[in-house]
């Protein structure tokens, strides 16, 4: 009957936001169970407040003893103390998964945690425990998942759970104050996601890393990881999320064949020192969705390039062999030589492409396609001539970039076509509103007509114009209710400032 009873306030708790679990009359006893052995207290997840003070975690779990999985996710434990673990590991020596995220604990595990060994599920993500991670957890040889993400965590990590066997999943993201280095991986390591990133772990990565045949995910960055990314790391076969951005990684990156990660969807290595050829192969995986090499040195006469490619251009027409590519990140590194658009528009996924602060020398399309999901285009110093012309037909942009090109005369009117502009950067372009085009205004927006033809609408937030010609401020802006940036400085603008500017909460 009691048990009943508790499944049906369990199940009535799943819809519940907010409850305070000491005005509850049946809790004022200790619990009994006589129920069956396996007992699930799992439904918590969609609490948002829900506090353990009065009957005490202690109370709560006496006569537990079967109990296998205990989630207690957003309950506040903060009033336990220290006694939580004392009491978790006398009460439920039988548990195999914990998990207590944002729960309020703080301070260190305690000691007698370490009895818990049948435990393969951890997570305690989310509390402040302002402490190093205790070194028994290399004795948890049934631990298949530890998650301590953003713990604030401190010390040196043990490096040996990272190798217990049975592990697949370790996440320490977001501890930014801990320390580590990856172990030597053994052959038979079951790790299936490694999640590092936001920490302070360093030194290189073992070739080792290459033992781990069923890793899908490797998530490093932001941390202090230096020296190559190992060859045999474009070797495993079922790695789907390869992100190493933010980190000290130097030389040249291994060639991923489609062959050998068939599976790979994102691959990021932004913000490194990587340098050296990019192998055409990398613009062939059937599996890829995100690629970032942003903020490195990359630079090319890239090898394969000129033979993939039937222009001497630095991107290799295989490109066009990635269809789920949403976005692409090549800026700020050394690519070099005359491109056309044309060749991303196989690419109907595309959401974001960014070739800004290269060498390269992008020319004009005809317009003759549309990236139907394109929503950012940034082409900074590309030496482009002219707003490209594919952008007339193109709808859903929300950010264009285009500053320090070689754009010059009035900015055409069609640059508004897409009806969702939201921040513009034409800053460094001999550029003028020679057309004032007629943007609406949030009442009229998808009303007004541009130029007899096109809607615009007015979300713009953001307007970048410094150092351009413009010989007057663009009045169109007057009804522009969101803008909050506009970068007017070094033109050439005659008169007094209109007033409605000052009306506006701006940043000029
Ligand atoms: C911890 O447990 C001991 C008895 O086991 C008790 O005296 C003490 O008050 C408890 N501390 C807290 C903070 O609950
Ligand atoms: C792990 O267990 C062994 C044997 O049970 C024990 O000697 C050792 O101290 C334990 N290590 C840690 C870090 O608790
Ligand atoms: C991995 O290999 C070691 C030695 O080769 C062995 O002792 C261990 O049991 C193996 N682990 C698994 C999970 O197969
Ligand atoms: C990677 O795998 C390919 C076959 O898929 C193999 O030819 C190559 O030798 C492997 N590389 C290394 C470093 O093991
Ligand atoms: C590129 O083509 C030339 C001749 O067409 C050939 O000699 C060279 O090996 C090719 N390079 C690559 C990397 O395939
Ligand atoms: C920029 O483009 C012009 C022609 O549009 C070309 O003459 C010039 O060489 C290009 N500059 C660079 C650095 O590629
Ligand atoms: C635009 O250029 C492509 C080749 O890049 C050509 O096939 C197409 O016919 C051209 N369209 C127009 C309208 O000129
Ligand atoms: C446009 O790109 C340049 C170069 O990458 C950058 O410095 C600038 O901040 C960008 N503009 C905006 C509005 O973000
Ligand atoms: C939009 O409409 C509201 C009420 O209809 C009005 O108060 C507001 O001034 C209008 N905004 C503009 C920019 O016309
Ligand atoms: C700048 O604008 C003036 C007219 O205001 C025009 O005469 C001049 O050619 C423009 N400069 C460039 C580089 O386009």
């Amino acid at each position: 009957m009691r048990y009943l009873l508790f499944l049906l306030i369990f199940l009535l708790l799943t819809k519940l936001k907010s409850l305070d679990i000491s005005t509850v009359p049946f809790c004022e006893r200790p619990l009994n169970f006589d129920g069956p052995d396996f007992i699930r207290v799992y439904e918590f997840e969609e609490l948002h407040q829900l506090k353990l003070e009065e009957p005490n975690l202690q109370m709560f779990v006496r006569n537990m003893n079967d109990l296998t999985e205990l989630n207690l996710d957003n309950v506040d434990l903060s009033a336990q103390g220290s006694n939580r673990s004392k009491t978790l590991a006398n009460a439920l020596p039988r548990l195999q998964s914990l998990s207590l995220s944002f729960c309020r604990l703080s301070g260190s595990i305690h000691p007698s945690f370490s009895q818990l060994q049948s435990l393969s599920h951890i997570d305690l993500e989310g509390n402040d425990l302002s402490s190093e991670a205790p070194h028994f957890f290399a004795n948890f040889s049934n631990l298949v998942t530890l998650s301590l993400r953003s713990c604030d965590l401190q010390g040196n990590f043990p490096e040996n759970v990272l190798i217990l066997p049975k592990l697949q999943s370790i996440d320490l993201s977001d501890n930014s104050l801990l320390t580590g280095h990856l172990p030597k991986f053994p052959f038979n390591s079951s790790l299936r996601q490694l999640k590092l990133y936001n920490t302070n772990f360093r030194g290189k990565l073992p070739d080792s890393i290459g033992n781990l045949m069923f890793l899908t995910h490797l998530l490093l960055s932001s941390s202090n990881f230096i020296g190559s990314i190992p060859s045999l790391l474009a070797n495993l076969t079922l790695i789907v999320e390869l992100d190493l951005r933010g980190n000290s990684f130097s030389g040249s990156i291994p060639p991923f064949h489609a062959s050998a990660v068939p599976n790979l969807e994102f691959l990021r290595l932004s913000s490194n020192l990587l340098n050296g050829v990019i192998y055409s192969s990398l613009f062939t995986l059937p599996s890829l969705q995100g690629l970032c090499l942003d903020n490195n040195h990359f630079s090319g006469q890239l090898e394969e390039f000129s033979n993939a490619s039937s222009s001497d251009g630095p991107i290799p027409k295989s490109i066009s062999k990635l269809p789920r590519l949403v976005y692409l990140e090549l800026a700020a590194n050394n690519f070099y030589g005359t491109m056309k658009l044309d060749i991303f528009q196989s690419l109907r996924n595309l959401n974001s492409l960014d070739l800004s602060d290269n060498k390269l020398s992008i020319e004009g399309d005809n317009g003759s396609f549309t990236l139907p999901n394109l929503a950012a285009l940034k082409l900074s110093r590309c030496n482009l001539t002219e707003v490209p012309k594919f952008l007339k037909n193109q709808v859903g942009l929300k950010t264009l970039n285009l500053s320090n090109n070689q754009i010059h005369g009035s900015v055409p009117s069609w640059i508004w076509n897409s009806g969702s502009l939201y921040e513009l950067d034409l800053s460094q372009n001999a550029v003028d509103f020679l057309e004032q085009p007629l943007l609406a205004d949030s009442n009229q927006s998808k009303t007004v007509i541009d130029g007899g033809k096109n809607p615009s609408s007015s979300i713009l937030g953001v307007l970048a114009l410094r150092s351009c010609n413009l010989s007057r401020f663009p009045d169109f802006l007057k009804n522009q209710d969101i803008l909050f940036y506009i970068d007017l400085s070094d033109n050439k603008i005659n008169g007094r400032t209109p007033s409605w500017i000052w009306k506006k909460n701006l940043r000029i």
